[in-house]
């Protein structure tokens, strides 16, 4: 017997209630332990179960997230594209593009199998987040283009705090913050159109830990990552995802047409959790001690490292900690 499924199979029959592990572990005859461990397997492959002390597990409804009406509604300019789940809306969006599809356009998702990060890494994409790309025309410069990643920030950042009341730090470059922890990430790529060597558009793809428990995700993310909701697993019913996309679709399509104008920037600042913190510089695989001192007007992180000197960091990774 796979004890995973015979449970996922007992809950999903009995949604709604709460059974106890003792009760579950004589049902199928293994020990509470035995029980416990399929939780956490389910868990891992991203069912949302609840675990309430002295009433036991109870397998939560998945829900649709989105109003593709509401969003349709409310961000009549833009091209929407729902999924309910995809490898990743950052390789369709940028397959859309490379067809030469309007701009701009929302590819959104309930849920990745193969989502994106940033330096080649996966991105954990469990169902209960948002994971939406934005494709973008390309900005006049290449230069101007580099800065699309922290507008970006800024206007997730600011979503989350106008819609959801929570708020949000910026971890140099992408990387958006809640206590501590990284509750969502952006990678943007660029479209490029190959006769004339020139960039076609760009794509901007936003992962926003929304609410997602805990457990959804793989055990080595949990101490590291958060998510806007996941604690309760239950959303007020006046936060709506959808809100929270279209303030961030609206605020990112109004930095994008004036990006030469920087507007976001004194915010990119304001909101950034490394500026005046000693930091760890990761570059390929070596570390280095500095001090963030500011953020230039390319978004550039400006630092001095223990030698004194002042050094420009235009991509790569920084980490802030107590060894730092
Ligand atoms: C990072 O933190 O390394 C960046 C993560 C970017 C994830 C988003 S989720 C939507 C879009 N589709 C992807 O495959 N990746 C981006």
């Amino acid at each position: 017997m796979n004890t995973s499924l015979a449970v996922l199979s007992y809950l999903s029959r009995h949604q709604d209630q709460y059974v106890s592990g003792q009760k579950l572990a004589s049902e199928f005859g293994v020990s509470r332990t035995a029980i416990w461990k399929a939780i956490e397997n389910l868990r891992d492959e991203g069912h949302l179960i609840d675990a309430v002390t002295n009433r036991g597990y109870s397998l939560l409804q998945q829900e649709s997230l989105f109003d593709k009406e509401k969003l349709e509604a409310l961000l009549p300019q833009v091209s929407i594209h729902l999924f309910d789940t995809i490898d990743s809306t950052n390789r369709y969006a940028k397959q859309l593009a490379s067809e030469g599809c309007s701009t701009p356009t929302l590819v959104l998702a309930h849920s990745q199998s193969g989502g994106r990060g940033r330096l080649g890494r996966d991105f954990s994409s469990p169902k209960g987040g948002i994971y939406l790309s934005l494709i973008l025309a390309p900005p006049s410069s290449v230069l101007l283009a580099s800065l699309i990643t922290s507008a970006a920030a800024v206007a997730t950042a600011r979503a989350i705090e106008e819609v959801c009341s929570i708020s949000c730090g910026i971890k140099w470059v992408n990387d958006l913050f809640l206590a501590g922890r990284k509750v969502g990430g952006i990678l943007t790529e660029g479209v490029m159109n190959v006769e004339s060597g020139t960039l076609s558009s760009i794509v901007v793809g936003i992962g926003i830990n929304f609410s997602t428990p805990q457990q959804a995700y793989p055990s080595a993310l949990r101490p590291i990552v958060t998510s806007l909701y996941g604690k309760s697993s239950l959303v007020p019913k006046d936060v709506e995802a959808s809100s929270l996309v279209a303030h961030l679709v609206a605020a990112l399509i109004g930095y994008a047409t004036s990006l030469g104008d920087r507007a976001f920037l004194p915010e990119y600042r304001s909101r950034s959790i490394v500026l005046g913190k000693q930091i760890l510089i990761n570059h390929h695989r070596k570390q280095r001690k500095a001090v963030a001192i500011a953020i230039d007007e390319e978004a550039h992180l400006v630092v001095e490292t223990e030698d004194g000197n002042q050094e420009i960091l235009s991509s790569g990774e920084v980490s802030i900690g107590l060894d730092a």
